[in-house]
């Protein structure tokens, strides 16, 4: 790809985005991304098979996953009645700690960075942090998701993301509308991204994936590239 794209060619510093939401470029090292893949081939043979949610008649071209919780635009169940009715894996007590360490080190940016932060009254504490739902997310190189706002969970605690893969192109808006502000930024395979507070109910999407950008250690090689993004919640259920 062309050197002038290339992600070394942005500023890849852990930042402040929004109030509330924040970037960790390289918050995963090469050996917890190499281990998240192989957890993901897990999670691909389990009870409920990566399948396209529908939205108001047409399938999201991203295939989803539940763990601990199955989703449906408006809902959380255990068992998937809209793909096998099977019960979802659970979810496991190791990626709480992954977002607790992703908590931990947005509430520390946030207070650097964000004179007018209150990252505790935002959620940001990481020894609170109790996510029950993970949304694993796989996008071929065509996969997009529409700017939408994370609505489905009572609970406002932050929402952890992550990437592995794929760099793609996410947009971070504001809470009002899918229009502008928005920032763009790269998510790259490792980077993890952080809303909560004023942010948490900000409108988001990926406008799409850029091919071949992934690391050789985290080439999704058998599923033909692509991106998977773990987004970590808590339906307050
Ligand atoms: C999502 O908005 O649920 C997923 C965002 C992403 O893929 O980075
Ligand atoms: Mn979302």
């Amino acid at each position: 790809m062309n050197a002038l794209f290339a992600d070394e060619a942005f500023d890849r510093r852990p930042r402040v985005i929004a109030p509330g939401a924040v970037w960790l470029p390289g918050f995963l090292d090469e050996t917890a991304q190499t281990w998240l893949l192989r957890q993901f081939e897990v999670w691909r043979s389990g009870p409920v098979p990566a399948h396209s949610t529908i939205i108001a008649g047409h399938p999201m071209s991203v295939k989803t996953i539940g763990l601990g919780w199955h989703w449906r635009p408006g809902r959380y169940e255990r068992e998937a009645s809209d793909v096998n009715r099977e019960h979802v894996l659970p979810f496991p007590s190791w990626m709480t700690r992954l977002g607790q360490k992703a908590i931990a080190s947005a509430a520390e940016v946030l207070t650097q960075d964000e004179p007018a932060a209150d990252p505790a009254a935002w959620g940001f504490n990481a020894a609170d942090y109790s996510p029950d739902v993970a949304l694993v997310n796989f996008y071929d190189e065509n996969a997009k998701m529409g700017m939408h706002q994370d609505k489905d969970e009572s609970d406002p605690a932050p929402v952890v993301s992550l990437s592995l893969g794929d760099t793609c192109l996410f947009r971070f808006g504001n809470t009002t509308n899918r229009n502008r502000p928005y920032e763009d930024i790269r998510l790259a395979s490792g980077d993890a991204f952080v809303f909560g507070g004023p942010a948490r109910f900000a409108y988001h999407g990926v406008r799409g994936i850029v091919a071949d950008t992934a690391p050789a250690y985290a080439r999704l090689a058998h599923l033909g590239g692509g991106r998977i993004n773990i987004t970590m919640r808590t339906t307050g259920q």
